[in-house]
């Protein structure tokens, strides 16, 4: 097995071409993205709903987003404090209503990057034009968003994004694209040839990281024969003694199997990948005992708040990360195997380099 190359982006080089995949709530927070970035990845704080549970929390929606920024701050201190040396970003999605104040205090308070999921960032780079060595990377589901982003960042901030995360919808973890099951298998490779091919005619040498399914040495070596240059890895990260969910969230993850995968419609109107409990049971069955209440009034676009649709995402996702593994949600990826037991990242690590 030869050596897997290292990754850059932007002023960032990683010895292992391996992102960890941010994780809400609370899952992966400065404990799994400090641990990963030591082991020569580059680790993921995902900042949905991080106020939650913090000792900053209030419902009011203006101290929600308060206590998410202040949370924010003492969990990149944190992770700094793990690992000093290493690449430690921040994850922030656009669909949330304090993205773009998110991704300041990211990259005011020590983020090497931030990613963004759920939505097009068009505007990121105006919110963090005071921190010029941080590297901007969006993710994207094809090829006409990676090109609009590219446009509306040059023509408006004379500046590209410094890697693209490309979605491999039929296997990622949490939400993906409406459009997937129209897809087929050889959709990611074409996606990829297709962006790498955009890329070198703008002459933009910037890397693609492919994210969804990957589970082991094996398919971070398919990843990239079909042209990635670093993966990102989610699920995979859960079972392992640094995440930060609850001990019951990740014992539940080392019996997942495939099996026990489900697709549930989420309140942001996309279909998300998740293990089957209680409470996708109660979701897919539109349960009347199913809770519709906004907690925090996070999202820009809601069916729970605007609606009264499907459940409160925020609420959902931090029960299960807490420990009910009953009543919460818990998004898997599509190759989630069964597990022995719970191991460090660094053996983890060790096993996917
Ligand atoms: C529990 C869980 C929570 C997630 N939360 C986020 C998130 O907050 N932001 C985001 O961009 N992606 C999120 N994702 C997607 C992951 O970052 C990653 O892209 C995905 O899990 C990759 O697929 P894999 O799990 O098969 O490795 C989440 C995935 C899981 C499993």
């Amino acid at each position: 097995m030869s050596n897997l190359p290292s990754l850059r982006i932007g002023q960032h080089l990683a010895r292992h071409p391996i992102v960890q995949g941010a994780m809400a709530v609370r899952v992966s927070g400065a404990n799994l993205a400090g641990a990963v970035a030591n082991a020569g990845g580059v680790g993921l704080i995902s900042s949905f709903g991080i106020g939650l549970n913090s000792p900053y929390f209030d419902t009011k929606p203006r101290k929600f987003f308060a206590a998410n920024k202040l949370a924010l701050i003492d969990e990149l201190a944190k992770a700094r404090e793990i690992s000093p040396d290493g690449i430690i970003g921040v994850n922030v999605l656009v669909a949330t209503r304090d993205y773009k104040a998110l991704a300041q205090t990211a990259a005011a308070h020590g983020a090497n990057l931030i990613v963004t999921g759920a939505g097009m960032p068009l505007t990121l780079p105006e919110s963090v034009r005071d921190y010029p060595t941080v590297a901007l990377v969006p993710i994207v589901s094809n090829l006409q968003a990676a090109q609009t982003i590219c446009e509306t960042w040059h023509q408006n901030y004379q500046r590209f994004p410094d890697a693209f995360i490309l979605e491999h919808c039929k296997l990622i973890g949490g939400h993906f694209a409406s459009q997937c099951e129209e897809l087929d298998d050889s959709t990611l490779e074409t996606t990829i040839a297709q962006l790498q091919a955009y890329l070198d005619s703008i002459e933009l040498n910037i890397p693609i990281i492919v994210t969804g399914g990957i589970w082991d040495r094996s398919d971070i070596d398919r990843m990239f024969a079909i042209g990635a240059a670093g993966v990102q890895i989610g699920t995979r990260f859960i079972t392992t003694a640094e995440c930060d969910a609850d001990r019951q969230y990740k014992e539940f993850h080392l019996q997942a199997h495939v099996h026990n995968l489900v697709t549930v419609p989420s309140p942001v109107g996309k279909p998300a990948r998740a293990i089957g409990n209680q409470f996708t049971e109660d979701v897919l069955k539109n349960s009347p005992t199913l809770e519709k209440r906004c907690i925090a009034n996070c999202l820009d676009s809601c069916l729970c708040r605007d609606k009264k649709i499907t459940y409160c995402l925020l609420q959902a996702l931090s029960k299960a990360a807490q420990g009910d593994i009953d009543r919460g949600l818990m998004f898997s990826g599509g190759a989630v195997k069964p597990v022995a037991k719970i191991l460090p990242v660094a053996e983890v690590m060790a096993s996917l380099t």
